[in-house]
């Protein structure tokens, strides 16, 4: 038996232990942690769950919920327990294939959408391209929020592409997933290409949390040396795909910036320094982009 175990208890004492028990550990979020893994257990949705704070949690639901807790005190995020992540509003199914797709990158989106409505773009049928889509969660989101759009993602990885097109299918998304090495294989025209791609260098690698380096797939995350390698290879190829005007989005790395806006002027884009960098949340550069 592990460390943490209950039985006879209702939902809201077996909450009350959980997030004790993921508190003592150091968790950050043991309220929410505890909870989202309590409603996994049992199958309740967020009301079932405040609804039914008084009623008994069954035994196979305890027993489930005793392994969560046992795998996230192991250093298992709760997204990946859960097999979902939440991104831009929409719950996307995320496997060991794929990234977990991290807040920063609704930086990516955010900037994509205001590009598009200041450019009064948005009711126009744009045709979207995803490099390195992962769980799809780029593409998805874009083409959800702007539906008169089309658009295809590319992976290397086709674990990843079938999650990509399952999760297209569960969010009512019509989308094209596509294997592929960068820009090798594509052809065709594109108004936006979005990516990104994996970024961190050797050093990052090296320090990175058990909760990344266990569970995030190391071609997702490993961008070669200094992190730019999938830049330099994707930079001289943008202008072939992108129709004249059209934009490149890049999410990029700590302090990354000037070298990637550099390696796509140096490949013939447009860049306009100030204009094209969006900060996340936190503040730091995370978007750079570009004009053919
Ligand atoms: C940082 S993850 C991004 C995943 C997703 N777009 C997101 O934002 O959560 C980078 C993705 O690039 C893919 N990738 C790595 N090398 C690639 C290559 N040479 N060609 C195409 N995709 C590649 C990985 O499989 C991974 O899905």
């Amino acid at each position: 038996m592990g460390e943490f175990a209950i039985s006879g208890l209702n939902l809201g004492e077996a909450h009350a232990a959980a997030a004790r028990t993921l508190r003592q550990a150091g968790g950050e979020t043991p309220e929410l942690d505890a909870r989202l893994l309590l409603c996994h257990a049992a199958g309740l949705s967020h009301e079932d769950y405040v609804a039914g704070l008084h009623g008994a949690l069954e035994p196979d639901a305890a027993a489930r919920l005793g392994v969560f807790i046992e795998r996230r005190l192991a250093g298992e995020p709760v997204s990946r327990i859960l097999g979902v992540r939440e991104f831009y509003g929409r719950s996307f199914r995320i496997d060991a294939g794929t990234l977990d797709p991290r807040p920063d990158t609704e930086t990516l989106i955010e900037a994509a959408l205001a590009m598009i409505g200041r450019e009064g773009l948005r009711e126009r049928p744009l045709n979207l391209l995803d490099l390195g889509t992962g769980s799809g969660c780029i593409l998805i989101t874009l083409l959800a929020e702007l539906p008169t759009a089309r658009g295809v993602g590319i992976d290397i990885s086709l674990p990843a592409l079938a999650l990509a097109r399952s999760n297209a299918q569960s969010l009512g998304v019509g989308a094209s997933f596509v294997a592929g090495d960068w820009l090798d294989a594509i052809e065709g025209v594109f108004d936006l290409v979005v990516a990104n791609p994996p970024y961190l260098s050797l050093a990052d690698m090296a320090g990175l949390a058990t909760e990344v380096s266990a569970h995030d797939p190391r071609g997702a995350l490993d961008g070669g040396p200094d992190g730019l390698l999938a830049y330099r290879r994707i930079a001289p190829q943008i202008r072939k795909v992108l129709r004249p005007g059209g934009t490149a989005l890049f999410e990029i790395g700590s302090g990354q910036a000037q070298a990637v806006l550099r390696l796509l002027a140096e490949a013939g884009l447009a860049v306009e320094a100030g204009k094209w960098l969006w900060r996340d949340l936190a503040g730091r550069p995370r978007v750079v982009g570009a004009r053919a």
